[in-house]
């Protein structure tokens, strides 16, 4: 062999492996504005990122950098979280309002650098301050590294899926109107897919999503469920599920033909072209487990519309649809059914002991009507205000510091680190709770754990003001859900049920109405990580704490500096 093709054969073969191995940088710039908004015969300025509702899809591979340039052109203070990445020791990018960043004013640009590790399917994005994220959120698809294929049959197709909430009015104005009054805030006008609400609602035929398919075809559905307030139940007609994947994890495969998602999760299903050549419809419609509360009870529809569908005679309308049966809002045991369906590909890597063993109570609250407030401003229920706490410390944001700053660099006052392992009291937490036990206090405590504790975390609902089901979610982990039930947990009966073989690995967990979950991860990410309800009337309300993982030895267990952009408060 000549010394050239020798150069030649060594270039070809430092390329193959540049394109088969290195990971890449993606580079992206989210110019944060506020633009018009048609929806529902109404226009409304919305804010968005480079204009588009949802914003841009983000599409990476395992192992790839992200570096996200965020200039905001908006009104509004913003931050962008990127849900479900871990973030490891990179808690300077998860983006929290107050968290782990004071937010970028406007006019003011902030950049994310972080890393995808160790995680593959759909994650998504989205505006981490006030109820922005109503508007400003995308989806972040992680695909495997570039040879590894996907752990099931290569989809002929993918779409990613995002169920929406929209309101005919700002949403910030929406929630800065609850917060005066004490009062629930006003439902939403429509849910959407993929930005559309669908042709169930007024002026909205024209612009419904379609999804294109075809006889023989597989399609890989990223079902998100990016909506405020509301878990969704979501269907296709004529095709059934398989399982796939959640939060950026595989599951073992199973068959089904509707999911639920709370808001913040993400499930990956696929589906196949098996059905006759025509239209199809995607639905997704309320799970309400709270009783005697308003809820927007709108259905959001797009359409599965396959290639080779005949045409209509000409002038003739598109024949309707097929429409899936759907649960009822309602229908608590359909949830139960899918939840309990979930279970990780082979063993799971869940730590058998736990050094840390916690029990929060999560839930609604109210406060007594504040001296000095007036009657307008206790508009709750009999003359109070809206609350909702965790262990009954209601969560209160810092406003000159974010959490992680003042953990970094040591500056007192912003918050305590007492936020108890345990609920304050023990009482029948899904019965009829005295009135006396409804009013949590307010506080910013936080949970202090050491590097790579093992903690486990029983997350019991409780039925003051209502029982329902809270879509719990921590920022900088991924947890298994080792078991849920109904009623109140008993460490004595329930610990026995305890799957430590198999258990679905997910970064929200829904907790059963008036029941409980369990959950377990390792404390390997240092920094200050939220965990709250992903309603965000709940956050806004109070419902969330953090915890503040302490540093481990060395450069690998330490969190990073903060980066030189870093906004201040
Ligand atoms: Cu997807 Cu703290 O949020």
């Amino acid at each position: 062999m000549s010394s050239y093709s020798l150069v030649a054969l060594v270039l070809l073969f430092s390329s193959a492996l540049l394109c088969f191995a290195t990971p890449k940088t993606h580079y992206h710039d989210f110019v944060v504005q506020e633009r018009p908004v048609k929806r529902l015969c109404n226009t409304v300025n919305a804010i968005t990122v480079n204009g588009q509702l949802p914003g841009p899809t983000l599409i990476v591979r395992e192992g790839d950098g992200l570096v996200v340039h965020v200039v905001n052109r908006a009104k509004y203070n913003v931050t962008i979280h990127w849900h479900g990445v871990r973030q490891m020791r990179t808690g300077w990018a998860d983006g929290p309002e107050f968290v782990t960043q004071c937010p970028i004013r406007p006019g003011e640009s902030y950049t994310y650098r972080f890393t995808i590790q160790g995680q593959e399917g759909t994650l998504w994005w989205h505006a981490h301050s006030s109820w922005l994220r109503a508007t400003v959120y995308g989806a972040l698809i992680i695909r495997p590294r570039k040879g590894t294929p996907f752990p099931f049959p290569r989809p002929n197709r993918e779409t990613p899926i995002i169920l929406g909430e929209w309101w005919n009015r700002d949403p910030i104005q929406v929630v800065r109107q609850a917060t005066r009054t004490g009062a629930a805030p006003n439902v939403s006008d429509a849910y959407t897919i993929n930005g559309q609400p669908g042709d169930l609602y007024k002026c909205s035929s024209q612009d419904t999503t379609i999804v294109p398919m075809d006889v023989g075809e597989t399609h890989l559905l990223r079902v998100i469920n990016a909506a405020l307030n509301q878990e969704l139940f979501f269907s296709v007609a004529h095709h059934m599920f398989t399982v796939v994947g959640a939060d950026a994890s595989y599951l073992k495969p199973f068959r089904t033909n509707v999911i639920m998602l709370g808001p913040g999760q993400t499930t990956d299903v696929i589906i196949s072209g098996n059905q006759a050549p025509g239209r199809y419809y995607i639905v997704a419609k309320p799970y309400q487990s709270a009783q005697n509360a308003a809820f927007d009870n709108t259905t959001a529809t797009a359409i599965l519309s396959y290639t080779s569908a005949p045409c209509p005679s000409k002038g003739a309308p598109l024949p309707t649809p097929a429409f899936p049966p759907m649960p009822a809002f309602n229908d608590t045991n359909a949830v139960t059914s899918f939840t309990s369906k979930l279970r990780y590909p082979r063993q799971a890597p869940v730590p058998a002991y736990v050094d840390e063993d916690l029990h929060f109570t999560v839930g609604l609250g109210l406060f007594n009507c504040p001296r000095g407030f007036s009657k307008s401003q206790c508009q709750g229920p009999n003359g109070t205000r809206f609350a909702a706490s965790m262990n009954n410390v209601s969560f209160v944001l810092p406003s000159n510091w974010s959490l992680l700053q003042a953990h970094k660099y040591g500056i007192p006052g912003v918050f305590t680190t007492d936020f108890p392992a345990g609920p304050p009291l023990k009482f029948d937490y899904t019965g009829n709770v005295s009135r006396s036990l409804w009013q949590p206090t307010s506080g910013t405590r936080l949970y202090r754990l050491k590097y790579a504790s093992r903690v486990q975390i029983v997350i019991q609902g409780t039925s003051i003001v209502t029982g329902e089901n809270h879509p719990m979610h921590l920022h900088g982990y991924d947890f298994f859900i080792v078991a849920e039930g109904f009623g109140n947990f008993n460490p004595k009966r329930d610990t026995k049920k305890f799957n430590l073989v198999d258990p679905p690995m997910r970064n929200t967990v829904p907790i059963p109405v008036n029941g409980w979950a369990v959950i377990r991860f390792v404390a390997d990410n240092p920094g200050v990580w939220l965990m709250h309800c992903h309603l965000d009337v709940h956050i806004t309300w109070g419902l969330a704490m953090a915890f503040l993982v302490e540093d481990g030895v060395g450069e690998y267990e330490t969190l990073q500096a903060p980066p030189e952009d870093l906004p201040i408060c």
